[in-house]
């Protein structure tokens, strides 16, 4: 069933593990997602980025109603985000069709502008009910970006600052810079384990690791061990998606047209992508 977002992460919290939360481009993606975490017995979070909706036409309520949807006859609990939204349009729109939480995205703005505009968000967030995540310091590779060198301004985040930064906004839970990058397609991140620890300590809100596709298996379950609640993947299981499709076109007769041929080997492939990122976060 459909479940609001708080109450999944504060079960993950007090079980001392952490919440996968996989990116949705495709309804083909809801329904793999769903089905890993059903044959764990695990919770799940069905993200749709803004990005996504991008990619949707703008148009949110479609995919959105199609996951939640999936979320709603699904064996497990499953809650529905909006991630990393910048348009404050949009972000109005997650008070509609079954989402429980919001990312605002104010990592491009510098830091009093990022208070501004959080600060903002959170209160719209609380008063319609939702879980807000806030990012502070960026986790580079948005957008095709090149992934940010350990040295760059605003790789890692700052302790001091991030928790006068939960204390001026009011965030439920804070995306933090520490050595992961989007859009890898290997899995060759090193995380800053002790920087995870002094931040879990700062902040006292539960931190959300990005870009955990390029983490590898042993790093990820380390930072879960050292307090990280929500762990956002995406790549992972396009290269899962598009790595199927590759295969199957390769060897297809150019009269094999039918999509669900290989939708369907697709969709195999992510279910068993999201089955072992749900494994290893316990
Ligand atoms: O918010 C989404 C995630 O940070 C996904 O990142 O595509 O690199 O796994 P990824
Ligand atoms: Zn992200």
């Amino acid at each position: 069933p459909l479940k609001p977002t708080a109450d999944l992460i504060a079960a993950a919290r007090a079980g001392r593990h952490a919440l996968a939360a996989f990116n949705v481009i495709t309804l083909e993606h809801a329904e793999a997602i769903t089905a890993a975490a059903e044959t764990a017995q695990a919770p799940v979070i069905l993200q749709i980025s803004e990005n996504a909706v991008k990619f949707h036409h703008g148009r949110l309520a479609p995919i959105a109603r199609a996951s939640a949807a999936v979320a709603e006859t699904a064996g497990v609990d499953v809650a529905l985000h909006l991630d990393h939204v910048e348009d404050p349009d949009l972000l109005r729109q997650a008070a509609d069709h079954g989402f429980g939480s919001v990312m605002f995205d104010g990592s491009h703005l510098d830091y009093a502008a990022n208070v501004r505009a959080t600060r903002e968000a959170a209160d719209w967030a609380h008063a319609h009910g939702l879980w807000i995540e806030a990012e502070l310091g960026k986790v580079g590779g948005k957008d095709g970006e090149p992934p940010l060198s350990a040295h760059a301004p605003g790789a890692r985040t700052d302790p001091d600052e991030a928790r006068e930064f939960v204390a001026a906004t009011g965030v439920d839970a804070l995306a933090v810079a520490v050595g992961s990058s989007h859009a890898m397609t290997d899995r060759s991140a090193v995380l800053d384990h002790e920087l995870i620890a002094r931040l879990g300590e700062a902040v006292g809100v539960p931190l959300v690791l990005h870009g955990s596709s390029g983490v590898p298996d042993g790093e990820l379950a380390r930072a879960v061990a050292g307090g990280l609640v929500k762990v956002n993947i995406g790549t992972a299981l396009n290269i899962a998606f598009t790595g199927a499709v590759r295969a199957y076109l390769e060897q297809a007769p150019a009269d094999a047209v039918d999509p669900r041929k290989y939708l369907v080997s697709a969709r195999e492939n992510m279910v068993k992508t999201a089955a072992h990122f749900i494994s290893v976060l316990g």
